[in-house]
Order: C-alpha cells, then sequence, then structure tokens
C-alpha cells in the first residue's frame, strides 16, 4: 500500500550520522532495538554497515552479545577505549546518563571524544529512558528520540514472528497495524502470545493484539485504546467534512516532507447530539489508517480539580508515546460545563496546556475533538489556527437521511431493493443520525417477531413511534445551530 510509511527511526538515525555527529543521545527504553538500528546503518564515508559495540556497567564491553578480549576499566576507560580506536565504529553506551551526571571528568572526556569522533568517522551513542543531558553538554550532544516502531518494522516482526507460515500481504500490513504503539518487545510478546493462542498469523489474531494494547494503555486508565474505527462508507451525508478528510489524509502521510504548518493537526466537531461526532472521530481513525486512543475527559476529572491538571498533561504526553495516532477528545466540555465556579483557574490552565500541547505535539498525531455545547469553550479554542477546521455537524437533510437509512439497513444484511427509502428520509424530517438508526432497529426487530421480511409498513409503525430530539428540545437545538452559523464550517454541503 501506498500509505505505508517508511521506517522512521531509521531516518532519524540516518539524520544524525549524516549530519556528521560524533556524539549521540538516544531516549529510548529500546536498547536492543537501537543497537540493531545503528547496525544497520554505514556511516557517512563508508558502505558496509559498522561494527557496534556495546558497553554498560555491569556486563562491560560487548560486540555481537560477546564479551571483548579487552576489557575497560569502568566509565573513563570506556571512554579512553573508543577515543583510542583506530577503526570507523558505533559505540553504544547503556544508561551513561549517570556515569556523566557526577562526574566533570566524565564530562570533559565526552568533549574530547566530539573531536577524535569527527576526525575518524566514529560515532558514541548515550543510550538512556530518560533525558539528562548536562547543559555544558547540550551543544556537542545529538539528542534523538527513538520513536516507536512504525508499520514498517512491525510488518517484521509479524513476518518473523509467523515462522514458516508466512500470512499473507494484506494481514501481515493489518497485523502491524493493530501493534503500532507498542515496543518491539511488546510487539513481539504480543505476537508470540497469538500463536501460542490460535498457532496463525492473519486476521483473526487481530483482536489478540490489540488486547496487549489495551493492557498497555490501561496502565494509566486516562486513555482508551478504541479498536472499532469506521470506514468512510459508515458516515452517512457530512459531504464537506469527508472530502476534507480525503484531501488531508495524504498531507498527512507525506507529514515527513512538508512543513509543519501544512500537516493537518487535528478537528473541532461540534453539533447536535446524536448526528454523528463520535461516529466521525472513529472514520477520521480509518480514513487516515490509524490507531484511535479516547482520551477520558471524566477519568481526569474523576480524581478532584487538583489532580486535573496533572492528569490531563500526563494523558497529552502518553499520547505522544503512540503517534502516529489519532486523538480522540471527546466531549471536551463535558468536564468544563459540569465544574462549578472555583474551577475556572484549573479549566483556564488546562485549555492552555492542550493548546499549547496542539502546537508543540509530534506531526504524527492528528487531533479530533468533539463538542456538543462548544459555546461553553474558550474562545482562543476556536481561534483560526488552532485546529485546522471547526466543523458544525447539523440534522441530516433528506438527501442525508436517505443515506443514512441505507447504511444502517444494508449493514443489518436487509435488502433495500424493495424499500422506499425516499418515503422514510421524507418522514424523517428533523431526526438525528442515531434516531434513524433506532428506528431501523425497531422496525427489523418488528419484522422479526411477526417472522416476515421487512417491510415499508414495518417502517409506517417505527417512525411513528419516535419522537425526535430536535422536536423535545427545539430550542437548544436552535441555539446550537445559530451559535454555529458564523463560527464553524457546515459539515454538509448546503446550508
Ligand atoms: N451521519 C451518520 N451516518 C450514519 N450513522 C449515523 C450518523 N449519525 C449518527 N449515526 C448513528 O448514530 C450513532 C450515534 O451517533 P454519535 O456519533 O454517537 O453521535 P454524537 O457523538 O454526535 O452524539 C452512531 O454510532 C451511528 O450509528
Ligand atoms: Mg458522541
Amino acid at each position: 500500500m501506498s500509505e505505508q510509511p517508511e521506517n522512521r527511526s531509521l531516518a532519524a538515525i540516518r539524520n544524525v550520522l549524516d549530519a556528521g555527529r560524533a556524539l549521540i543521545y538516544l531516549q529510548t527504553s529500546e536498547e536492543e532495538r537501537a543497537i540493531d538500528l545503528f547496525g544497520r546503518l554505514p556511516l557517512p564515508g563508508s558502505d558496509r554497515p559498522p561494527e557496534v559495540y556495546v558497553w554498560s556497567l555491569t556486563d562491560g564491553l560487548q560486540i555481537g552479545g560477546r564479551a571483548c578480549n579487552t576489557q575497560p576499566q569502568g566509565p573513563r576507560g570506556i571512554l579512553d577505549f573508543i577515543v583510542s580506536h583506530r577503526e570507523r565504529a558505533v559505540f553504544l553506551l547503556r544508561d551513561f546518563h549517570e556515569c556523566m551526571r557526577d562526574s566533570a571528568e566524565i564530562r570533559r572526556r565526552l568533549r574530547d571524544l566530539v573531536r577524535a569522533g569527527w576526525e575518524s568517522g566514529k560515532v558514541t551513542v548515550i543510550c538512556s529512558p530518560v533525558r539528562l543531558l548536562p547543559p555544558e553538554l547540550e551543544r556537542d550532544i545529538a539528542f534523538v528520540k527513538l520513536p516507536l516502531p512504525d508499520a514498517e518494522e512491525l510488518e517484521t516482526v509479524v513476518r518473523a514472528g509467523a515462522g514458516g507460515a508466512v500470512p499473507e500481504p494484506d494481514d501481515v500490513h493489518r497485523l502491524a497495524r493493530a501493534l503500532q504503539g507498542l515496543t518491539l518487545q511488546e510487539a513481539r510478546h504480543a505476537i508470540r502470545f497469538a500463536m501460542t493462542r490460535i498457532g496463525r498469523l492473519d486476521a483473526s489474531a487481530i483482536p489478540l493484539l490489540q488486547e496487549e494494547k489495551r493492557l498497555l494503555v490501561r496502565r494509566t486508565g486516562l486513555i482508551e485504546y478504541v479498536p472499532d474505527t469506521a470506514g468512510i462508507d459508515q458516515l452517512g451525508g457530512l459531504e464537506t467534512l469527508k472530502n476534507w478528510l480525503r484531501q488531508r489524509r495524504d498531507l498527512f502521510y507525506a507529514r515527513d516532507g512538508l512543513s509543519r504548518e501544512i500537516v493537518p493537526k487535528g478537528v473541532l466537531l461540534m453539533g447536535v447530539s446524536g448526528c454523528g461526532k463520535s461516529l466521525s472521530a472513529r472514520v477520521i481513525a480509518g480514513v487516515f489508517g490509524l490507531p484511535l486512543y479516547r482520551v477520558n475527559m471524566s477519568q481526569i476529572f474523576a480524581a478532584g480539580l487538583g489532580e486535573a491538571e496533572r492528569l490531563f498533561a500526563e494523558a497529552c504526553r502518553t499520547m505522544e508515546e503512540v503517534a502516529p495516532a489519532v486523538v480522540w477528545f471527546d466531549e471536551i466540555e463535558d468536564a468544563l460545563s459540569r465544574q462549578h465556579q472555583d474551577a475556572a483557574g484549573v479549566m483556564d490552565r488546562i485549555f492552555g496546556f492542550f493548546l499549547t500541547w496542539m502546537q508543540e505535539r509530534p506531526p504524527g498525531l492528528f487531533v479530533a475533538a468533539t463538542a456538543n455545547r462548544i459555546d461553553l469553550l474558550p474562545a482562543e479554542m476556536l481561534r483560526k489556527g488552532r485546529f485546522d477546521q471547526v466543523f458544525f455537524i447539523d440534522l441530516p437533510d433528506q438527501h442525508e437521511r436517505l443515506e443514512i437509512f441505507g447504511i444502517h439497513l444494508r449493514r443489518r444484511g436487509v435488502d433495500v431493493s424493495g424499500l422506499n427509502l425516499n418515503m422514510m428520509a421524507t418522514r424523517s424530517e428533523g431526526w438525528t443520525g442515531a434516531e434513524i438508526e433506532q428506528c431501523v432497529i425497531s422496525a427489523i426487530t418488528a419484522a422479526r417477531i411477526e417472522n416476515r421480511p421487512v417491510g415499508d409498513d414495518h417502517f409506517f409503525n417505527a417512525l411513528r413511534e419516535i419522537v425526535p430530539l430536535s422536536r423535545t428540545m427545539k430550542e437548544q437545538v436552535g441555539y446550537i445551530r445559530a451559535w454555529a452559523f458564523d463560527r464553524a464550517l457546515r459539515a454538509s454541503p448546503k446550508a
């Protein structure tokens, strides 16, 4: 598939190597993967993959997993060893941040090493799960945060894990996508788990892989992995929104080669309840071919206002780890409206944080925020440039209702050729998509009870039973529409 991104981790490393950096600080908890990646990239001026020496305080110096004959003494010893080494090579130092922290001598020797590296093509990599850079070395060290494995790396894991029975290319692609957001180690573990459970790797393994991911995200409890993304054909009407998404998908995929300003960052969807905001969030993930994560706003506020700020920031940071992905802030104003007066300060700070985070988040994250009452949101949230677009999702018109009836009938295996969908669409004026779906379910239920195929008469009855929200809550719907009129773009073409 052309949508498959290139291996972004290799690209990130190649960038610093090509820039001729001799001292690299690599932030990752995946040391083995880092060793493997460095072992695959020729150093500048060479066309062969380099030797990779690995050093740690506990295991000493190793190459290819075996202890070397010469064993340098301690952190100072390994740096001296590198300085005097004669050939091009990569030296990966595990957890060396600890060694630099309390020794001025070590920090000085590292700077010598930068010079020695430039001269002879040697590269030293400090590998650590945390970012702890001594300020005096900031300029000498190239900092790289190793991205989590992308689809390409994960496809390799899938193929390797399948043993002799290599799965279909389509399945490999889908399985790899289901693994996105995991480290390589976690992905391998998930694959082994699936293999022992069902003995093969095909589409039926996907739920097992997703379970592994759910466990990962559940560690924080603030973010929920949403396994059921939706295809664009499941969303009736809303053509303007759908076209917008199709165009942005290509831009999003080309993000590595684009200036940050034009990489799609997110949308805010507002509108009448039951008209498909949540469904649209699932469709966005489907269209972009990305995993979907929902930030649980009520969980964030459940622990009280004092904690909310910290938890919200933590949720946002966790999301950075799972890029590329769609992050869904569902009913973002909900938490807001339920809080009382003294919440104002906290809410301001949380939304302030959110907006800054929107600007700084890695370009591989696309934000989908939904709101029923957009008028409760602070004005700066709507200012141009925060979101790429603010969409207003209105009650569906005649043509859209027809489409929505069709979608829900077909999805339930009903043959629509003998049904008068036009009549249904006309009679359901003012209905939401959710109400149309309800109507379809009650018609099918009635037909089932009578043990007959679904007919127009079942719909006559079902259409009479439902009193649409737009009638019971006429004023509120009117208010939302009026408010959105000049502040948001209609998700449907006609006004
Ligand atoms: N435009 C639509 N096309 C197809 N189904 C829809 C549409 N709008 C709503 N529905 C149906 O109603 C359900 C509820 O809609 P939802 O997306 O949760 O509404 P909201 O989040 O705006 O309150 C959806 O899961 C879907 O089955
Ligand atoms: Mg919703």
